[in-house]
């Protein structure tokens, strides 16, 4: 279960959001996604910020989805924006792609659909899988990611849930050399806290987009 993804173009922007609750599992519902997902809503709206733009997927950003919630957890799920097909940015049809590819019976590859892979672990799976990375952590009163020097090649943003970092992922990124950055005076939800961070990332160079509707 380690085929590694195509490594034709590897994402340059990786944002990692760690779900405290959101079920490991596709045994919540369609229809009411966070009382039975624990929160994975919340997940699922990262995904829509991470990958989608008006009318384009980004090419060169991949999602990874750390669930740690239900009995089957931890689990990892990635979803890269070269390869993954029939994206769409509402929450319902991203839940349905999420619950099949979290239901998928165990083969040889991860990749349980084009573009999307999900492997056991939690976030120190999803660290060792992205590779060679320069990482972020998003954090509140950290010094701001507009006057933080990045350095070129591929970056990696990792972000609490509704819930933020508990300790053992605050040592964990710690360890692994995580760069705090911070996002100005106001706590912003994870998922808009991704669009500011992109924003940046396009300000500062070129932006790989398909002109995909979305
Ligand atoms: C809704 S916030 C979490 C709030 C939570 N009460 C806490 O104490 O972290 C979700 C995530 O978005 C990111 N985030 C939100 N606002 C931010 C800010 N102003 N600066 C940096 N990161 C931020 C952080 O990674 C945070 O864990």
């Amino acid at each position: 279960m380690t085929a590694e993804p195509p490594s034709r173009a590897a994402p340059q922007r990786f944002f990692i959001v760690v779900g405290t609750s959101a079920l490991a599992s596709g045994a919540f519902s369609i229809d009411d996604i966070p009382s039975t997902g624990g929160r994975i809503d919340v997940l699922l709206r990262c995904v829509r910020a991470a990958l989608l733009c008006s009318h384009g997927v980004r090419r060169d950003a991949a999602i990874v989805l750390v669930l740690c919630g239900g009995s089957s957890a931890p689990r990892t799920l990635r979803i890269d924006g070269l390869t993954a097909k029939f994206l769409r940015p509402d929450e319902r049809s991203l839940g349905a792609l999420v619950k099949k590819a979290l239901s998928a019976p165990r083969r040889d590859s991860d990749e349980v659909r084009p573009g999307v892979f999900v492997r056991d672990g939690g976030l120190d799976v999803a660290l060792a899988w992205i590779g060679d990375v320069t990482l972020y952590a998003l954090e509140e009163g950290a010094p701001d990611v507009r006057e933080a020097a990045m350095v070129g090649g591929p970056r990696a943003f990792v972000l609490g849930d509704h819930r933020g970092f508990d300790e053992a992922t605050k040592a964990l990124l710690a360890s692994r050399g995580a760069r705090s950055v911070g996002l100005g005076p106001v706590s912003v939800h994870a998922e808009d806290a991704i669009t500011i961070v992109s924003n940046e990332l396009d300000r500062r160079g070129p932006t790989a987009l398909s002109d995909e509707r979305a």
